[in-house]
């Protein structure tokens, strides 16, 4: 009988192997990873720790008893990113095709498990062929019961996924599930269908990547929250996410220690224009306003009328939702609604601290958008802003017309605070609209009708084109200079940080999806 610590260590050294060296080698060429080599690059060096590194499947038809490869094409375990613990796990695409069996789905399920019961982030990398198709049904079970866990513990562990292969069919909702999805520009998809079922079904042709390409999923569906040029890129960037999520839904957002200094940022005097039609980048006031290159925009190429990210203000981790006049002029649509709403529910689970910078002119009119039910997207928008019981903070920056002062974190629906610059104007209508409405007659009535509108376009301009009719009412806590901005939310969100606001006693909401 052969040396049994030789045995072990001969064992350990295939497991390394996946599925041996020349799948390895295609699996480098085409410019992927290999399962372990993203895991070494995601964790802080030397603290993984695999789990079931020995499991092979359990099928024997198609010849499948001859090729049993340990570990069954998934690698996992646990380990740590600055220092927290998480858990992963990294589909290996050199053991057939990365493809989930039964006892692959087990594997993943196992820790899927240990991070819920344990409180600490779930990393999925996905690179897979999807169900074994050797194995039929029994995989599909596999399938659903790692998305019974990922519903399981939504809202209770943050959960991320990055798409570094091809991810389809059915395969593609756990991705979904989870929090957060990034993927690869090039090197990865995801689509219900692939192109030839399209082909077939609609006599539609199109490539992989047009169907469900990073870029496509980044800008068009929404579904990728983050498109990373390689794979080195993402798997940073998973690490930088980490820095501003707590462990779980019982743990405060992150902070680090910061004294208070002179916060004061003078930049931030000149930054709204002087026509109020003019556009401006909200990101140069969320710069401004921030820790230095703290900002992490999510959603970046996605309804870019709306800006949401995570920052760090005063070393609190907080996540940002924000207007941007400089695209669509920042107005709330069915896209843009949907990405605040998810964005604002992720930030409320994890006691994230919420700050929302206001310009918005309106919801933006139209069939598209009303055929496409910009009533139920605005009202998840909406939704999410009412239930969230983190500290809420918003800043009027400059408009805050209609319907969307309401849904934008007023003071009404829950805000703790709410802050106005001079700039900020608070009405149900622009001036030149209200004017043409209230003052019909008149205008209709007058000699020059263009000069009796531009007049009463001043006069309802005049007193509602400010921020102190609503700082009279209370809606408005105080209006300040922009410059005072970052101190103020300073001290406010140091204020709010023990809050402890409960939502009625229910089962779940019914929010309108
Ligand atoms: C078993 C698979 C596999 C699978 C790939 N392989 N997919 N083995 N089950 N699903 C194996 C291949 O046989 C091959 O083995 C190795 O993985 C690499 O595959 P290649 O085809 O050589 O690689 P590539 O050219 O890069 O193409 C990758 C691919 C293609 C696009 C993913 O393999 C493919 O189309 N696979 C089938 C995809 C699919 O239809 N899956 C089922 C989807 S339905 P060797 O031994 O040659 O290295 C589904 C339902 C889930 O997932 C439902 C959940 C509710």
């Amino acid at each position: 009988m052969s040396d049994p610590r030789e045995k072990l260590a001969q064992k350990r050294a295939e497991t390394l192997l996946g599925g041996g060296l020349k799948r390895i080698d295609a699996q480098h060429a085409k410019g992927k990873l290999t399962a372990r080599e993203r895991i070494d690059l995601l964790l802080d060096e030397a603290s993984f720790q695999e789990i079931g590194n020995m499991v092979v499947h359990r099928s024997h038809d198609f010849g499948m008893d001859q090729q049993l490869l340990l570990g069954d094409g998934v690698v996992t375990g646990y380990g740590k990113i600055h220092g927290r613990l998480v858990y992963v796990f990294s589909q290996d695409f050199t053991v057939f095709g990365g493809s989930l069996s039964e006892t692959h789905a087990e594997k993943i399920c196992k820790i899927m498990d240990l991070a819920l019961e344990n409180g600490a982030p779930l990393i999925g990398l996905n690179d897979s062929g999807g169900a074994r198709i050797q194995e039929g049904v029994v995989s599909l079970g596999g399938y659903a019961d790692i998305f019974y866990r990922n519903t399981r513990s939504s809202g209770v562990i943050p959960q991320i996924s990055a798409i570094m292969g091809p991810c389809a069919g059915g395969a593609v909702y756990s991705p979904a599930l989870t929090d957060f999805i990034f993927m690869v520009e090039k090197t990865s998809y995801m689509f219900v269908t692939g192109p030839n079922v399209v082909k077939t079904v609609t006599n539609e042709e199109v490539s992989a990547e047009d169907l469900g390409g990073a870029s496509v999923h980044g800008s068009k569906s929404g579904v990728a929250h983050f498109t990373v040029p390689n794979e080195v890129m993402c798997l940073n960037q998973i690490r930088d996410l980490m820095q501003y999520v707590p462990q779980n839904c019982e743990e405060k957002g992150p902070k680090n220690t910061y004294l208070i200094q002179n916060e004061i940022r003078e930049k931030l005097k000149d930054i709204i224009p002087a026509n109020p039609n003019q556009p401006y980048d909200i990101k140069d006031v969320i710069h401004e306003i921030v820790d230095t290159d703290s900002f992490m925009e999510v959603h970046k190429d996605f309804a870019e009328n709306m800006v949401v990210g995570f920052a760090f203000l005063a070393g609190r981790s907080i996540g940002i939702v924000a207007n941007q006049p400089s695209f669509l002029a920042g107005v709330l649509d069915v896209r843009s609604s949907q990405k605040g709403a998810r964005f604002v529910r992720f930030c409320d689970s994890f006691n994230i601290p919420l700050l929302v910078l206001e310009d918005v002119p309106g919801f933006l009119p139209g069939t598209d958008q009303e055929w496409n039910a910009i009533i139920t997207n605005g009202a998840k928008l909406l939704y999410a802003f009412c239930e969230a019981t983190v500290p809420r903070i918003t800043v009027i920056t400059r408009k805050a017309y209609g319907g969307a002062y309401d849904v934008m974190n007023s003071k009404h629906i829950g805000a703790d605070l709410n802050f106005a610059w001079p700039s900020a104007e608070i009405a149900v209508m622009g001036a030149k609209g209200a004017a043409e409405i209230i003052f019909k007659k008149e205008i209709d009535a007058a000699e020059n009708r263009d000069e009796a509108w531009k007049d009463k376009e001043k006069q309802y301009s005049d007193i509602f084109a400010n921020p102190y009719r609503a700082a009279e009412r209370g809606f408005v806590d105080e209006v300040i200079f922009p410059e005072e901005t970052r101190e103020k939310l300073i001290r406010a969100f140091d204020m709010l940080k023990n809050k402890v606001a409960v939502n009625p006693r229910k089962k779940h909401g019914n929010m309108p999806l």
